[in-house]
């Protein structure tokens, strides 16, 4: 079966992660007036980029909290199509527990989206191919959605230039899964209906309904999205489902936000100290190793299952494998390394290395469209680095969330003790380990540090084109003033 997607109707960073474009800003506002900013948010809409084709110069995206809908003029009825945890947000208290958003982690440290700083009803994201552009686009956004006190900024959340390196200095990007109906896919999509298995580049490919609402997906069924009675859009400006209700949510997508800080000075000072040799002086290749047994990957890229002993240049893009056939032990790549807990690809219970499995990991995918920042005080205003992350994907809770608790932060994953995710996992105490599977003996590292703590973060809703454009005209007005 072929997916069509209406990529006129979805906004562009659904289908692009704009790499070539290598400046962005990201404007948080909250909505003060509702009916000027309407006005105001519908002027802004008309200059966001689809999906259709690569933009040259600049690209606009605009996403809403739940609030943020709510203020626009969505009441509870309507946002009841919505999933509970979008409309009680990533800072409700169940949320916060089950993200691990605790310690340092917690809300109420955030610069912001937490319960200490201003409101956050919409997201602007702004890209462009340098930094002049760049700035003119972040004047121009000001100027129209500030004018008459429509919109307060809570934030700006500027972004490093994209070099394609996160700021622990390993290259991020690489492995994203390939969304049926977009032409990467199209090649590798006869190779996954053939069960071609084992976790390779022809499993990657997943049904668009995983990422954009109103498609099928890894059930062979259409996510639950917000439906209207049609008398909400008289004009009939949203799509409308074969039982004729108005379809808000088709073509639109949810989008994690999360200001994530790096220590990255506590990151390469806890390897440096682990892999000192006998005489105390520093192993810089030993350092090396260890970080990229963290990761799963080089800094250049390259798999640890495929380039165990060290970095290849010719693999730093390399994402055809899988975990079961080469390395069930974690001989190569650790058991507890980001990626492998973040994608276990064929290594999924109840039987690894069989289709099955692979099929089962394919329904806990993100598209990652995450933008670093710092060290220039431009993201964190306090000279801090960190990431930016930004995950697409169409069911927060069996996406995103699971992948961060049931993956990420569960200290016993996959059999092991105490140990979160070496990279981004929170800590116990100081008894957080991470382990390199050996032969004879295993490597064992004691009380790793947080190297990553979250700064804020927010669920956002990016609507598709003609939803939004009907929310800023046409959505029943009488959103709380
Ligand atoms: C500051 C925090 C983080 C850093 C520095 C980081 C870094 C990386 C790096 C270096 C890679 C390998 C390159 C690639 O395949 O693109 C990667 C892969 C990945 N990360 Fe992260 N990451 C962070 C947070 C997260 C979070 C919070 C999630 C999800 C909740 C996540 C999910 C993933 C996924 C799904 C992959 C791809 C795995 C694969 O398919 O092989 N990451 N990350």
């Amino acid at each position: 079966m072929t997916t069509t997607l209406d990529r006129q109707d979805i906004q562009g960073l659904v289908t692009r992660g704009y790499s070539t474009l290598p400046r962005a800003g990201f404007l948080v506002f909250a909505i003060t007036q509702p009916t000027a900013a309407r006005a105001a948010l519908g002027r802004l809409a008309r200059r966001v980029t689809n999906g259709l084709s690569e933009p040259s110069d600049t690209a606009v995206n605009l996403a809403f909290t739940s609030d943020g809908l709510r203020r626009l003029g969505l009441e509870t009825p309507e946002l009841g199509g919505f999933p509970y945890e979008f409309v009680s947000g990533m800072t409700a208290p169940d949320r916060s527990r089950f993200l691990g958003d605790v310690g340092e982690n917690a809300p109420r440290y955030w610069r912001w989206g937490g319960p200490a700083t201003p409101p956050v009803h919409v997201l602007v994201m702004l890209y462009a191919r340098d930094e002049q552009r760049l700035h003119r686009l972040e004047e121009e956004t000001r100027q129209g959605a500030l004018a008459g006190g429509a919109l307060a900024e809570t934030i700006r959340l500027g972004t490093a230039e994209l070099t394609g390196h996160e700021p622990f200095g390993f290259r991020d990007g690489i492995s994203q899964p390939l969304v049926e109906g977009l032409s990467k896919a199209e090649g590798l999509s006869k190779a996954a209906a053939a069960g071609a298995g084992g976790g390779g580049e022809g499993d990657q490919v997943v049904r668009a309904g995983e990422f954009v609402l109103g498609y099928p997906n890894e059930y062979g069924l259409l996510t639950d999205r917000p439906l209207l009675p049609s008398r909400y859009d008289p004009d009939g400006l949203l799509p409308r489902t074969p039982q004729g209700a108005a379809d808000f949510g088709r073509n639109g997508s949810y989008l994690v936000f999360r200001q994530l800080r790096q220590d990255v000075e506590a990151f390469w000072g806890y390897l440096d100290a682990q892999t000192r040799r006998p005489d105390g002086s520093s192993d810089p290749a030993a350092r090396d190793a260890l970080a990229a047994r963290m990761v799963g990957r080089w800094s250049g890229g390259a798999p640890l299952v495929h380039a165990p002993r060290q970095d290849d240049p010719a693999l730093a893009t390399d994402n055809d494998f899988g975990y079961f056939a080469t390395d069930p032990d974690g001989l190569r790549c650790p058991l507890g390394a980001h990626i492998r807990r973040a994608n276990p690809r064929d290594s999924l219970d109840p039987r690894p290395g069989s289709a099955e499995s692979v099929s089962i990991g394919r329904r806990h995918r993100l598209l990652r469209r995450g933008r670093p920042y710092g060290p220039d005080g431009s993201g964190d205003g306090t000279g801090a680095r960190g990431l930016h992350f930004i995950g697409l994907n169409a069911n927060i809770s069996r996406q995103f969330e699971f992948i961060q608790h049931t993956w990420l932060n569960d200290p016993d994953f996959n059999g092991l003790h105490d140990a979160p995710d070496p990279l981004v996992g929170p800590r116990q105490d100081n008894r957080s380990t991470f382990t390199e599977q050996g032969r004879p003996v295993r490597t064992r590292h004691l009380a790793l540090p947080q190297f990553v703590t979250v700064r804020g973060g927010a669920y956002f809703f990016l609507p598709g084109l003609r939803a939004l454009h009907w929310l800023c005209t046409a959505a029943p007005e009488g959103g709380q003033q």
